[in-house]
């Protein structure tokens, strides 16, 4: 979606963003509609779909820099969205214009975040709602919260390809208007993140913007929005773009490292990290664009790089899903190869709230070394005294 923006002062529109802050305007308190010039399709007047999303948390992570670089790491907390995913920022947009269409159903394809927000959203319009998850490959916690939104769950297919694939097959037959990140608007309301995120750091850009990549809509959304703010004055230096996939279901990581312009699909994508279990991205050309303007690269880590990722970022404080903490696998794995340098300023978005996936946590962190993290005690005195003292050592005040 290509605009015709008319021309902004910078230093004004910065003023005008700034001030919505102190609005208690229902359409002021989004971190997507707060930036409303830089998404100018919705009609005047047009009803707003929002469940106050974005203004996420910009959060400084010591530890995890000094351990992925060092870097000075700041991570960008998109699981503190309404559904608990960046995806929010564009259901806003996209639901919106596809009420103001007079559209009464929606439909998309998804491991799990898309579905749950798209059911959220299209339960606050009071439409209806439809996805296509694959059979028993998405977490339960996104499974549950599409279901309590009161969406059509249909499990369809191993993989998310797959679901995909039957769905855009079957959606001109039955009218679906889909809303996967091949929308436009979803791209639309979730590039505004880099505005946002500019805008936490006085609009100092840093040198490298992380993301993991999956159908590389997220990708493609932030390259876009980077590519507007400079040509609407806002920044002059733009960051590199880095994107991260799991290894078992890296194509687009491969087409990159193997020098090759065209995307060969994995067949069958394998990756804890389910969120980003993707063989056959839809965005890959858009995503290739971003690399190439931003002077971006990719990388791929393994679901145990990913694990360490999360696990470093819990000891700052931070949880996130799998699919997030793959950007500060990556990070680590970039920097040790050079191509990141130490110390350079480095944001990583963090997609997925931690409890999204909490099956992970508790597989993860109940083998054999992690176990002395769970007691199960005898309810009495003395056995808690043992247990305790055991655990803790030194420890204890
Ligand atoms: N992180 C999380 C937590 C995700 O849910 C996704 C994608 C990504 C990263 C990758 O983003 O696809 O724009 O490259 N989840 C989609 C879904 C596919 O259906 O929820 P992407």
């Amino acid at each position: 979606m290509k605009y015709e923006f008319e021309a902004f002062d910078p230093e004004k529109i910065r003023q005008v963003w700034h001030q919505r802050l102190l609005s208690t305007e229902p359409i002021d308190r989004s971190g997507v509609w707060r930036f409303r010039e830089l998404i100018p399709f919705s009609d005047p007047g047009a009803r707003i779909i929002s469940l106050s999303e974005g203004s996420t948390p910009l959060v400084e992570t010591r530890r995890t820099g000094s351990w992925a670089g060092p870097v000075h790491l700041t991570i960008k907390h998109q699981g503190n969205n309404p559904t608990g995913s960046f995806k929010d920022l564009g259901m806003t947009a996209c639901i919106t214009r596809a009420v103001s269409r007079g559209i009464r159903l929606v439909a998309c394809a998804s491991t799990g975040n898309t579905s749950s927000s798209m059911a959220a959203y299209a339960a606050r319009a009071d439409i209806k709602a439809l996805l296509f998850v694959p059979y028993r490959q998405i977490s339960a916690a996104k499974l549950a919260q599409a279901l309590d939104f009161g969406a059509l769950v249909v499990e369809v297919g191993d993989t998310f390809d797959e679901a995909f694939r039957l769905l855009r097959e079957i959606a001109p037959e039955m009218g679906l208007y889909l809303v996967n990140s091949v929308n436009p608007y979803r791209i639309e309301g979730q590039k505004t993140i880099v505005a946002e995120l500019l805008e936490q750091r006085a609009w100092r850009p840093p040198d490298y913007i992380v993301v993991p990549g999956g159908n590389l809509g997220n990708s493609s959304a932030i390259g876009k929005g980077l590519r507007e703010l400079k040509e609407l004055g806002l920044i002059q230096i733009v960051p590199r773009v880095v994107i991260v996939q799991a290894a078992g279901a890296s194509p687009f990581h491969q087409m990159t490292a193997g020098g090759s312009s065209d995307l060969k699909p994995v067949e069958r994508p394998e990756t804890e990290a389910t969120a980003i279990r993707i063989g056959n991205p839809a965005n890959w050309k858009k995503a290739k664009r971003v690399l190439e303007w931003t002077r971006g690269f990719t990388e791929s880590v393994t679901d145990q790089e990913i694990f360490e990722a999360k696990s470093i970022l819990a000891e700052d404080g931070v949880g996130c899903e799998p699919a997030s903490a793959a950007t500060i696998a990556g990070t680590r794995k970039l920097v040790r190869a050079g191509k990141i340098p130490q110390h350079a300023d480095v944001v990583c978005i963090l997609t997925g709230n931690q409890l999204k996936d909490t099956d992970y946590i508790m597989r993860r962190r109940s083998e054999v070394q992690e176990s002395s993290q769970r007691l199960r005690v005898e309810p009495n005195m003395e056995a808690l005294r043992q247990a305790l003292k055991q655990a803790l050592g030194h420890a204890t005040a």
